[in-house]
């Protein structure tokens, strides 16, 4: 191991603990001052390459938010920060869940994460994994309950698939009008330059949908009927997908029933067969109130091979991302009109989504294309630092710097000394 990579290994757990917040990490400070949860999932792999103890605690962290419907909110408001909207007060959800929170979810990573920390020493997670595990399992039936569209997992708000301003959404997104939404102020761009965020257009349709949510007082029924924006989500279906196979895995373990999980786990097989679009040769998203594809491949749809999906398709469009990308994967195919390298979704490159594509073409036996993953990302973060995303062209950092997730996937696997890789 080169002093180089020990240097980038101090400095990524150096991230961590800075952003940590005593028993949850912030993504970064000024921009993002919560919890997130697909972020904290992130960051829990990150410390356990370093810190059990620690990594456990973000994940207990993390489910002590859980509504008592199983979902578990996007953000965990645990102090009050000026610095950010939407606060609690605009998302009105103080008093359903235990902990101030937004009404909407995230992907699903956690429970492959937990399975990951507990692969790390089996005997110190055994009471953590027995805690944990009834509260996934209800979170994975939420899922399942209220946002299967026959196994294929739908969102009724854009930052629920964490994938903010993706082209998939534009469609539902144009139909919105946002007449009404009021005044407010926008923090992210006095954080972030603003040609690297969302446009005025979309954040006034996402302020929109959550006070809509706000109305249906966060009631699942009420916005199974009622939320204008239902689009059926790779990142979602996929994630989920493998989460549930990880879920079943752990419940061996525990010795405990999986026959619901396993159904599920039958159900997002089938629901992610209907995210194959033929015309496009891949995997997309789909308007469910217009039953369109979007049309858009992102990186999203290389999540197949993660769900355990093999699709030569992909295979396909991966090549075409290496060629056309210094650092792949970009979050939208690079040559097309929507593309832009450095805003946010629809273009840059995300360390996190390669380091789930690349784990998923590693284990679908497709060991050089995921190494080639891998090193172009190390190579990306070593030159470029911990940043949010990345220009896919150039490998400039944009978004926020000293990001926790990022940090924590060089720990777990774009480190040369990192064992998962
Ligand atoms: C934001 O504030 O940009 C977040 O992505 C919402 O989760």
């Amino acid at each position: 191991m080169s002093k180089d990579s020990i240097s980038m290994d101090e400095q990524a757990r150096a991230i961590l603990r800075g952003n940590d917040r005593g028993g949850y990490t912030v993504p970064t400070a000024g921009l993002y001052p919560y919890q997130w949860n697909w972020d904290s999932a992130f960051a829990a792999w990150g410390f356990a390459q370093f810190d059990l103890p620690r990594a456990w605690a973000e994940l207990t962290t993390l489910f002590s938010g859980q509504w008592p419907s199983g979902m578990v909110p996007h953000i965990l408001f645990h102090k009050p920060d000026p610095g950010y909207f939407p606060g609690p007060d605009v998302w009105g959800a103080e008093d359903i869940g235990p902990i101030p929170s937004s009404g909407i979810s995230q992907p699903p990573v956690a429970a492959s994460f937990v399975r990951a920390v507990f692969d790390k020493d089996p005997k110190q997670g055994a009471e953590h994994l027995k805690a944990l595990f009834p509260k996934m399992v209800d979170w994975h039936r939420w899922f399942m309950t209220w946002r299967s569209d026959g196994g294929a997992i739908f969102i009724t708000h854009p930052w629920e698939a964490g994938r903010d301003n993706a082209p998939d959404w534009d469609e539902a997104m144009a139909a919105i009008d946002p007449t009404g939404v009021g005044d407010y102020t926008r923090r992210d761009t006095t954080h972030v330059d603003p040609a690297m965020r969302p446009t005025k257009e979309d954040y006034d349709r996402y302020i929109w949908l959550v006070q809509r949510g706000r109305r249906l007082g966060w009631d699942d029924a009420k916005l199974a009927q009622d939320m204008p924006f239902r689009v059926a989500d790779p990142t979602m279906t996929f994630i989920l997908l493998r989460a549930n196979r990880d879920l079943a895995a752990l419940a061996d373990v525990l010795g405990a029933d999986r026959s619901e999980i396993d159904g599920w786990t039958d159900t997002l097989e089938a629901g992610a067969a209907r995210l194959h679009n033929a015309d496009l040769g891949g995997y997309d998203a789909i308007n469910l109130n217009s039953g369109n594809h979007t049309g858009h491949v992102s990186c999203a749809s290389f999540l197949c091979w993660y769900a355990g999906i093999e699709s030569p398709t992909m295979m396909r469009e991966l090549s075409v991302a290496f060629e056309d990308c210094k650092y792949p994967v970009p979050s939208h195919k690079a040559g097309t009109e929507i593309f832009n390298p450095k805003r946010y979704w629809r273009g840059p490159t995300w360390a996190i989504l390669n380091a789930l594509i690349a784990r998923g073409l590693a284990e679908m036996g497709h060991t050089a294309e995921a190494a080639r993953v891998r090193d172009l990302t190390q190579a990306l973060i070593t030159r470029h630092g911990f940043a949010e995303y990345f220009d896919p062209m150039t490998g400039d950092p944009a978004g926020g710097g000293t990001f926790t997730w990022t940090a924590a996937v060089w720990l777990a696997w774009a480190s040369p000394s990192a064992e998962a890789a």
